[in-house]
């Protein structure tokens, strides 16, 4: 059966990343994920909940925002790096529905949350990653950025955290059991999950 259906989507997809998936499933999903699944993963709540806006928070290179470029009707992403933001400011300057901002994100969300008019899903990304990546007060601003969009004026948002192996505690990020109880005082009736690495927070 998973024959069958490997062949049938096989033409669809680039070659190597039928090859990774099988892999990365054979492997009982070890964490992280290959990108392109969570990349997936966004445009399946996308168009489960019909969401037409998207924020991410650290753009990098804009590998996200290239995923979802055609999946949302209003795109921001914020990146505190002032080269890597004007590298994807350049990339996606003629997309006149994706605006790449240059700051802290926890400064930047509340001017985007201003915009906002509908549900919107987010990406929060935003955190050091080594390399030529770049970081503001902390390595990760996830509380303050969690605590903007909690308590927005629109109350249906879908939340989305990468990375949530880093969330042990220990260079500035907070334990997976200190989200769930910030959450908790904030919105208790949000749903919290956790799955394929990513922190999922919905109504
Ligand atoms: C893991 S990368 C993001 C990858 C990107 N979301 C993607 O899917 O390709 C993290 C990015 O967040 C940026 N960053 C770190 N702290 C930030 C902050 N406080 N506000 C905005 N961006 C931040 C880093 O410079 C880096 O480019």
């Amino acid at each position: 059966m998973l024959k069958k259906i490997i062949n049938i989507i096989k033409p669809l997809l680039p070659k190597n990343r039928i090859m990774d998936e099988i892999k990365w499933r054979l492997k009982n999903k070890p964490v992280p994920p290959p990108h392109f699944i969570k990349q997936r993963i966004i445009r399946g709540y996308a168009k489960k909940f019909a969401i037409k806006e998207f924020v991410e928070t650290g753009t990098y290179l804009g590998s996200t925002v290239e995923a979802v470029k055609n999946v949302f009707e209003e795109i921001y992403s914020v990146e505190i790096d002032r080269l890597l933001f004007k590298k994807a400011r350049d990339r996606f300057a003629n997309y006149q529905h994706i605006q790449i901002l240059q700051g802290d994100s926890s400064k930047i969300l509340p001017l985007i949350l201003e915009k906002l008019n509908a549900t919107t899903l987010f990406w929060l990304d935003g955190h050091y990653s080594g390399g030529d990546s770049s970081k503001g007060d902390q390595n990760t601003p996830i509380l303050k950025e969690l605590e903007l969009i909690l308590n927005h004026r629109i109350k249906n948002h879908i939340i989305l955290i990468d990375d949530a192996r880093c969330f042990t505690g220990k260079d500035d990020y907070p334990t997976l059991i200190k989200v769930q109880s910030f959450l908790k005082k904030i919105r208790p009736e949000l749903i919290f999950q956790i799955r394929d690495d990513i922190i999922r927070i919905m109504p």
